[in-house]
């Protein structure tokens, strides 16, 4: 059920989104009628300083005011491009989750209230917060365990933030309903699914238990790997609202200045972070899903370790074998082969024909073959691979969305650690086993061994290249000139895209609009 203060609420926010040019900055230029009336009104109510900024910034400005949940948002749907677009996507991903702290004397009470034991029973020392953002804030501590003194990291959830979550979901919700009512074109994109896939992520979020478990996990499956580990989990001291853990003393990786003074070795950390979390991703079919430079921890040794574990991803057996598939038919130029994984996977409906959808995968994989190994992005063919199989009604697969924004954040890392890195080599020996060990059984042994040739070969650059580039070069002008490369049925694809791209964009203007006729309504 909505609540009157649902709809209050939903207004208030259009309101600052309005006030803080974030409105004004969406192109309305598009828009006719009611729709472009209410976006030129929204444009006047901008105050004048904000009109000076640019998006993200104002962007960053509204979401700071309008609070906890809307940074959630505002992150969750950064990667959701097919949602929002890719530049409001890009504009999304800048929002900083940092915040004030709130005081220690607080954090003492939920941890009382969550543990049901009082706090200097529980620790030696708990002191003043190091780190806070909307979710939770973050204390050193000391326990003693079994007659030690060990430092611990209390992770302890901000106050009454659950209560303000469940609100402002709620006007999430409603949002979304109004926008699937009104809006017919609008249900393409699933708003009320969108919006409880946020639901459901921030609950998890929210329960530091489960990231805790996660952690377990992950340093289960990692216990024997050198090079990377996370914290142990202090089970005795975790609840729903507070998770103690090892304290990590290692340089942050994004304070590279730092790094740079200990002599750490950028290229071996680089290639260890790639492959570790490739690692996880084949072999374990669990990976985090939030490996910003913020949450990895480098030790003096060169070990990675890696802490806030709110977000983690999983892979089945399938997904797995689906993506080395694919990455084994990019590197062997096998286009066929990746189409039909597609349907074999029962990802694109049979309806399609498999060689018009190899046409369009090749498009991607022929410019990478032309470049020198150090350049070619996994994380970048992962997201043209995606935007391609869109055209082709690929259901959105959201593990491997996750996937692909994940190695977005990792390979970035590794190449700021490393201009020169090269993604294939350094990730052969990781993809190169697990194929080998995976796709067996019989038959397969010698298909793998030249998957890793070719995984090697890549990496080396093969010296016909050069002949490669060129004549596609030559196709590309061929195409540019009749067209005739891409058959009816890709170009009605590409058509379709389009379309919806202009349309998604009038979606969230209409969203707008109505928006701001509910704060007329609330005003009069
Ligand atoms: N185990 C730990 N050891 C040392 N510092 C930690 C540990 N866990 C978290 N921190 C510090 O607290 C900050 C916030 O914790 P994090 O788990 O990343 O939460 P958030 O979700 O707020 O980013 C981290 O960036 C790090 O500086
Ligand atoms: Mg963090």
């Amino acid at each position: 059920m909505t609540t009157p203060a649902a709809y209050f609420r939903l207004a208030h926010a259009g309101w600052i989104l309005a006030r803080e040019g974030v409105i004004a900055a969406l192109p309305g230029d598009q828009l006719i009628g009611a729709p472009r009336v209410a976006w030129q009104f929204a444009r006047k109510l901008a105050r004048r300083r904000s009109r000076s900024h640019d998006a993200a910034d104002r962007m960053s400005k509204a979401v700071d005011r309008l609070g906890p949940s809307y940074v959630k948002l505002g992150q969750f749907l950064a990667t959701r491009p097919d949602v929002v677009g890719g530049d409001v996507a890009n504009q999304l991903a800048r929002l900083q989750d940092r915040m004030a702290t709130f005081p220690t004397a607080l954090a003492r009470a939920e941890i009382e209230e969550s543990l049901g034991r009082p706090v200097d029973e529980l620790f030696l020392t708990l002191e003043e917060p190091i780190a806070a953002a909307s979710i939770a804030q973050v204390h050193p501590g000391t326990i003693d365990r079994q007659g030690r003194v060990e430092k611990v990291a209390v992770k302890v959830i901000r106050p009454g933030v659950r209560r303000r979550f469940a609100n402002d979901l709620e006007g999430f919700f409603l949002a979304a309903h109004m926008q699937e009512r009104f809006i017919p074109s609008a249900r393409r994109l699933k708003p009320v699914e969108v919006a409880k896939t946020l639901a459901q992520t921030t609950r998890i979020e929210m329960d530091l238990r489960l990231e805790a478990a996660a952690l377990s996990e992950l340093g289960e499956n990692t216990a024997a790997d050198p090079g990377f580990r996370v914290p142990w989990v202090d089970w005795e001291r975790t609840g729903r609202d507070v998770i103690t853990m090892e304290w990590i003393d290692g340089i942050k990786m994004s304070d590279v200045e730092a790094m740079q003074a200990a002599g750490h070795d950028f290229k071996r950390i680089a290639a260890n972070l790639i492959q570790s979390f490739l690692r996880h991703t084949l072999r374990d079919g669990f990976f985090h899903a939030d490996m910003h430079p913020g949450n990895l921890f480098v030790e003096p040794d060169g070990t990675i370790v890696a802490v806030d574990l709110g977000i983690a991803g999983r892979l089945g057996k399938k997904e797995r074998r689906f993506l080395a598939e694919i990455l084994y038919g990019f590197i062997t130029r096998d286009y066929v082969r990746v189409a039909e994984v597609h349907f074999e996977a029962g990802y694109v409906p049979r309806t399609h024909d498999v060689r018009a959808f190899a046409q369009a995968i090749r498009a991607i994989g022929e410019p990478i073959h032309g470049q020198p190994a150090e350049t070619i992005s996994m994380a970048r063919l992962l997201t043209l691979l995606f935007e391609v199989t869109e055209l082709f009604d690929m259901e959105t697969r959201s593990e491997l969305l996750l996937l692909q924004k994940t190695m977005v954040v990792v390979e970035g890392v590794a190449r700021s650690l490393d201009p020169a890195f090269n993604m294939w080599k350094t990730a052969e020996p990781v993809v190169g086993d697990w194929i080998r060990a995976n796709l067996g059984p019989r038959g397969f042994a010698e298909d793998a061994r030249d998957a890793a040739f070719a995984l090697a070969a890549l990496a080396r650059q093969a010296p016909d290249i050069a002949a490669r580039t060129e004549r596609l070069s030559r196709e590309i002008d061929a195409m540019a000139e009749d067209g005739l490369r891409f058959d009816d049925e890709t170009a009605a694809k590409i058509g379709k895209a389009e379309a919806r791209h202009t349309r998604s964009g009038r979606i969230a203007l209409w969203l707008i609009a109505a928006t701001l006729v509910w704060i007329a309504v609330q005003v009069a």
